[in-house]
């Protein structure tokens, strides 16, 4: 089955063509940085634009490469959530146009699922597993006892980590996205030298770092901003601390046979290798994607549309968007409301 993956849910355009789940026969990527970088963050309705003039070049490109054709596919999955709404909906619209021309079936598609199934594609990880997504939205520890098949553990109070990345990086003066940024002068610091707070909120499988993040600016506020290094060093060392040993805590407590990592800040390599270490010495197994399935990418909703359309999975083309669009529950209906139903519009003021 050659399915045709679309993903817009926030800077990146891209579009992949998998076949049956697994084998990659194209993927492309393009990346937004370069506008929203001037403003030190993502601006959704820049975004949204870039989509609208990115997402067919990048769909055909994606063909060029798989060196297939449109009409060759067998269904198309689409991020429907969670995301920008404005974002969201230029890939969906997309989508749909596409599926009612040629009569092919339709999957909307969670995309933090997505980052947890990336794990899946080279891999056949070991089951059950806490599955850990660490990316600029979202930080979600989950139970998984199956693809489709999960329990929301704990989530971030505030910050997501990869906005704490960003956050921080913004506040050191290492530009935009902040988590490569850190983790690159991280290398050079001593992570020993300042001791930031480590936010580990007892008794819960949540997490929160905004305190974190406030820890650092009134650091700097009291000592500027001059060991660069040594804050962006202990600032990951704090973050990974947490992570690692809340994520070994769930592990232990559920009796899982292995660590699943995914989302962007699963590039870092510092986390990785504390999480493989401590699930060595667990004696569990650990996975997680390549770096290029890691950040947002379209074979991971590809993939993952590929298990839901072989189980009869469909979704239907007057489909919504949901801006948080929560792990393990149904994509909320369209509601027709006295305007006619505008999807986004809606979802955003009713939250979902
Ligand atoms: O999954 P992703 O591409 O987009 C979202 O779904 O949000 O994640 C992007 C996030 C950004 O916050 C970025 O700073 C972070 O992932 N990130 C990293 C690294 N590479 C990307 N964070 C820490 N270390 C990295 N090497
Ligand atoms: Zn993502």
């Amino acid at each position: 089955m050659i399915v045709l993956g679309i993903e817009t849910s926030c800077d990146e355009t891209a579009a992949a063509v998998v076949e049956d789940g697994k084998k990659v026969r194209s993927s492309v990527v393009s990346s937004q940085v370069d506008i929203h970088r001037k403003f030190g963050g993502v601006v959704p309705e820049l975004a949204s634009r870039a989509h609208l003039d990115l997402l067919c070049p990048v769909i055909e490109e994606s063909f060029h490469r798989a060196g297939l054709s449109i009409l060759d596919i067998d269904g198309i999955a689409v991020t429907a959530g969670p995301g920008l709404v404005g974002a969201l909906l230029v890939g969906t619209s997309t989508a749909k146009a596409i599926c009612f021309s040629l009569k092919k079936p339709l999957i909307a598609i969670n995309h933090i699922e997505a980052h947890l199934y990336a794990n899946f594609i080279d891999e056949e990880p070991v089951l059950p597993a806490i599955g850990l997504i660490v990316s600029g939205g979202h930080t979600d520890m989950v139970y998984v006892s199956g693809i489709n098949e999960y329990k929301v553990l704990g989530r971030t109070r505030d910050d997501a980590v990869g906005e704490a990345f960003d956050k921080v990086a913004k506040m050191l003066g290492l530009g935009y996205p902040g988590g490569p940024a850190i983790e690159r002068a991280a290398q050079k610091g001593d992570a020993g030298k300042i001791t930031f707070p480590r936010p580990y909120l007892p008794g819960s499988f949540d997490f929160s770092f905004s305190g974190l993040k406030t820890a650092v600016l009134y650091h700097i506020k009291k000592h500027g901003c001059k060991d660069v290094e040594d804050i962006a060093a202990g600032f990951q060392a704090a973050v990974v601390d947490v992570l690692v040993r809340k994520v070994l805590m769930a592990a232990e407590d559920e009796g899982v046979g292995s660590i699943l990592l995914g989302g962007g800040v699963a590039r870092n390599t510092v986390l990785r290798k504390a999480l493989e270490e401590g699930a060595f010495k667990t004696g569990i197994g650990f996975f997680c994607p390549p770096p290029a399935l890691c950040t947002d990418n379209a074979v991971m909703i590809a993939g993952l549309g590929f298990v839901k359309l072989e189980r009869g999975e469909r979704s239907s083309l007057s489909l919504n968007v949901c801006s948080n669009w929560v792990l393990g529950s149904p994509l909320p209906p369209l509601i027709r409301g006295e305007q006619g139903g505008m999807g986004g519009c809606r979802v955003e003021r009713d939250s979902c």
